[in-house]
């Protein structure tokens, strides 16, 4: 939520900081600026606009710009609504200071009442500017304008979850950076160094990057960065790692959105992932466990799954595959239930955090509870370095690439094959499946990602079924087993991008409610593809019927039942019932993005949502 980046080196700025914003606008879209030190006038240039980039960019062409230093921001608004004048960067009341942000404030009220009753004027309704003032004043009593003692200084008395990155006009050969459990990298280059809230901003100039840790201060200017930690007080060393994620991967490359996209590249994906995971001996192998994790592993009583979001469903399928491969007993919850739960947690417990960024607020405290409670952590993230995969006692990659789209597909994906293949692992850990059998599954899961191929091949088909339903505002979503988290899954993905209201539910609960919805005007998505429940779910089909609702059914291949009862069908390739949300899922894509199309919704950045939540 919200992307900050910052530049200082020899380019012109302002290319430079539009281009990462460019990248980072996934991360909030109600207003953007920029704050540039133009050397000749010896003054800041600001810029700012409400809107989306777009609106910056045309505001920006209007100025004349000699900046080689700079910083700017993207907004996901949180205090003050989105405007022009609750847009970053912020100034403290001399002007000589500029300030972007992510995250929150949370003391803001009372030290704004403080800087009040001395006298400092505020002009916005932002937490931000809280920030900049009180750095601000402190700054003024520096004797030598001295920015990163004022930081220092001010900065403890901060109450919140946040990143910074400052700028001075009488030190403009400095930027000064600031995390506290909101993602902040350091992009190392020849003669210019970078600040940015992720990677991606920074892969077209430099894949050399320092990720902060909590508390870091950073001083960056051309040549160096140094980082003081206000934790332990002193001057700290943090070593640049090289990103293996390339540009292109962050480009639309031809197609209309990222999503669409994203949803294609799926079955590379997950070739990739069994590449990197299964070794030539067909075992399964996780390079990142650190040593004696294993070990820890098989002393394991409990298992909990805790995300959020899409995130969340993919925990729900890892559970019940957890559940049927180990027989541990393996519950899912999502972060803000489980951080606020007082969980019961012991050493004997495991805690998996799902997450794509590495980054969101609630999962990142729920890894911290379950830290704090003694329990085994383990991270499943995609984006190498964030503070969940640093933090996390062990991690596992997932190995998407960058997901620019704000509705999560690829790694979703990503996810699902990488718990599929821990619940393997642990019930072979725990010998709990024969080597043969893991070999049978090896050798179904292989043929996943051609399987995935197939389905997006066919994606086309639901454009008409898209084009019969695009204009109702209310689905219904039933799935049963490992479906009932596609289901959910399926309805988070429509009502996301198309504002439609849409609603999962276990198919066996339609009885228990949502039955009172079903006429001639209600689509209800049915995934029933092979499994122990079919039956089941056959059932539901023909209740639905019965009422003359419209069955959009999900089947397996050569399903004669769905074909005489439902009113428009889609045939996934024949698979086990653990492999089947890998591919079950991405009909509800198609069918999730067609309809936003056509009603004309921003698929890549839908109202109101932000790809990465570093806010509560
Ligand atoms: C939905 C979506 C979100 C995220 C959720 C968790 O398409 O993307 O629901 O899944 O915000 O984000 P991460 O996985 O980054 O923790």
């Amino acid at each position: 939520m919200c992307g900050i980046i910052g530049y200082i080196g020899y380019r012109n700025a302002v290319p430079v900081l539009m281009q990462g914003l460019e990248q980072l606008e996934y991360r909030g879209y109600d207003s953007a600026g920029i704050a540039c030190y133009d050397h000749k006038k010896a003054d800041f240039i600001l810029v700012k606009e409400k809107g989306k980039l777009a609106a910056l960019r045309e505001k920006v062409g209007d100025f004349c710009f000699d900046a080689h230093v700079g910083i700017g921001h993207t907004r996901w608004a949180t205090h003050g609504e989105p405007s022009r004048v609750n847009a970053h960067p912020h100034t403290d009341a001399s002007e000589r200071i500029a300030l972007v942000h992510n995250g929150i404030i949370e003391n803001y009220d009372t030290l704004k009442k403080e800087l009040q009753r001395k006298k400092i004027r505020f002009v916005s309704q932002t937490d931000t500017e809280v920030g900049v003032q009180l750095i601000g004043r402190q700054y003024g009593k520096t004797p030598q304008k001295d920015l990163f003692e004022a930081a220092k200084e001010a900065i403890p008395k901060i109450h919140g979850y946040f990143a910074f990155a400052l700028l001075s006009k009488d030190h403009p050969e400095t930027l000064i950076a600031y995390k506290r459990s909101n993602p902040l990298v350091i992009g190392i280059g020849q003669g210019e160094n970078f600040v940015a809230s992720d990677v991606t901003a920074l892969l077209p100039y430099t894949r050399q990057v320092v990720y902060l840790e909590d508390d870091d201060l950073a001083v960056v200017t051309r040549k160096d960065v140094r980082v003081f930690s206000l934790k332990s007080h002193s001057w700290v060393r943090r070593s640049p790692v090289t990103v293996h994620w390339n540009i292109s991967q962050a480009r639309k490359q031809g197609y209309p959105h990222f999503m669409l996209k994203e949803m294609h590249e799926q079955p590379e994906v997950l070739k990739n992932i069994l590449k990197k995971r299964i070794t030539k001996k067909e075992d399964i192998f996780f390079d990142t466990l650190p040593r004696g994790f294993p070990g820890r592993l098989k002393q394991i009583e409990q298992v909990y799954m805790v995300s959020c979001g899409t995130a969340h469903h993919a925990g729900l399928v890892g559970s019940l595959a957890i559940e049927q491969y180990t027989r541990l007993p393996c519950r899912t919850q999502v972060s803000s239930e489980f951080r606020y739960g007082n969980p019961i947690l012991s050493r004997k417990d495991l805690v998996v955090l799902i997450t794509q960024s590495g980054e969101t607020a609630d999962t990142l405290a729920a890894l911290r509870e379950a830290k704090a409670k003694g329990a085994a952590t383990l991270a499943v993230v995609n984006v190498v370095g964030s503070t969940i995969a640093r933090e996390a006692d062990a991690v596992i990659y997932t190995h998407a690439g960058p997901e620019i789209g704000v509705a999560s597909t690829k790694a979703y994906i990503a996810q699902l094959a990488t718990l599929l293949l821990l619940a393997f692992y642990l019930g072979k850990l725990r010998k709990k499946i024969q080597t043969s059998q893991l070999k049978r599954l090896i050798k179904d899961f292989k043929k996943i990602p051609d399987q995935c191929s197939k389905v997006l091949k066919e994606g086309k088909r639901f454009e008409a079924c898209a084009k019969k339903y695009f204009s109702r505002r209310n689905f219904l979503y039933l799935g049963r087993g490992y479906n009932y988290p596609t289901a959910l899954e399926g309805a988070l993905k429509l009502k996301e991008i198309s504002y439609a209201h849409a609603h999962g539910y276990a198919a066996g609960e339609m009885k228990h409610g949502p039955i009172a919805l079903i006429d001639h005007e209600q689509p209800v998505i049915c995934i029933a593809p092979d499994s122990p429940t079919y039956d089941k779910m056959i059932s539901n089909i023909q209740e639905i019927k019965a009422r003359d609702g419209i069955v959009v059914a999900i089947g397996s291949q050569g399903d004669q039942n769905l074909e005489k009862i439902a009113d428009d069908l889609f045939m996934i390739p024949k698979t086990i019932e653990v492999f089947s949300p890998i591919l079950t899922v991405i009909p509800l894509q198609f069918l999730a993005y067609r309809v936003a199309v056509l009603n004309g919704r921003d698929v890549d950045q839908p109202r109101n949502l932000a790809k990465s939540v570093t806010v509560e």
